[in-house]
């Protein structure tokens, strides 16, 4: 497959796309960041690494980082997870509220803030440090030395965390937390602010493609039994209230941030992770959304 053709064939053709996204605002330094970055980065099972923009350049995950301490989360309780939340597309934002005060606390799915929130709690309840273990987590499925978080980031969603305290109030109101509110809340907001680059984020995706084991490995970290259920999560609930419509155009599992970022996986062939920070009404990359749309028409290759 003509993999670095087909992506220098979309960076031919972003400046047509009209830019109507806006970059996040309700994190103040999530705003700071240039609206024309953007960068691709497809890691192909087989073949290697394709890439265009400013690859290596590290940027704020968000909640992309959820996939991450889910998997931790699942490896830990496996399906003991599944008393605390459910997993089914909620169709409504990411920070919803709604739907938990008619669900006795429940969230519909460990993607929508609410269901991040109580994995957080989960991690904390169960790792002595959680934060350390988180990144070492995801350092070592991914062969990257160190993650690091961006401390400016970290710093200013504490500063406006109203939305994610409320769920974190309502759900301990239904007994579906356990740990202290501000402990869970500064967690849960730490793992947000982890950054990493497209290169890095495709490198460590690998093994949700690879049935759970680290390319030219031979030992699954995460059980195939596991991966297949985070995957379906992510076909399913990735992409928020928008969940149908990333489906619908580009047919691959996947989940976005609102750092602008979305990585995407196509099992047993590549994973790819897109930047361009301007975000549609959903809270998804606008042009992120439309590379993997060419993408997997490009190559003919989405999982449908
Ligand atoms: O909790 C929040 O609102 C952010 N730290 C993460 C939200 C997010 O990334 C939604 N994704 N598109």
């Amino acid at each position: 497959m003509e993999y670095q053709n087909i992506l220098h064939q979309i960076q031919s053709e972003l400046p047509y796309q009209k830019a109507i996204g806006k970059v996040a605002s309700y994190i103040p330094e999530l705003e700071k960041v240039p609206k024309d970055k953007f960068a691709m980065h497809l890691y192909c099972l087989k073949s290697g690494h394709y890439h265009i923009g400013s690859h290596e350049e590290k940027f704020s995950i968000q909640s992309i980082s959820k996939v991450f301490s889910l998997s931790l989360a699942m490896s830990l309780i496996g399906d003991d997870i599944f008393k605390r939340l459910d997993v089914e597309p909620s169709g409504d934002p990411f920070n919803s509220l709604v739907q938990l005060e008619h669900e006795e606390g429940i969230p519909r799915n460990p993607f929508i803030n609410a269901g991040a929130l109580v994995i957080s709690d989960i991690l904390l309840s169960k790792l002595k440090h959680p934060k350390e273990e988180l990144l070492a987590f995801i350092s070592g499925i991914s062969n990257i030395p160190t993650i690091n978080i961006d401390n400016d980031v970290f710093e200013s969603e504490k500063k406006h965390s109203y939305r994610n305290a409320s769920l974190l109030n309502l759900m301990k109101s239904f007994g579906n937390i356990e740990n202290d509110i501000e402990e869970v809340l500064d967690f849960y907001t730490y793992q947000c602010a982890i950054e990493m680059s497209c290169k890095e984020l495709s490198s460590a995706f690998a093994i949700y493609a690879n049935e759970g084991k680290k390319p030219t490995t031979s030992i699954a970290l995460i059980p195939p039994s596991k991966i297949k259920r985070i995957n379906a999560i992510m076909q399913t609930c990735g992409f928020y209230d928008e969940a149908g419509e990333f489906s619908f155009r580009v047919g691959l599992p996947g989940k976005s941030g609102v750092g602008g970022g979305i990585v995407a996986i196509h099992p047993g062939q590549y994973t790819v992770a897109v930047w361009s920070p301007p975000l549609n009404p959903k809270g998804n990359s606008e042009l992120g959304m439309y590379a993997l749309e060419r993408l997997t028409t490009l190559t003919g290759l989405s999982i449908f």
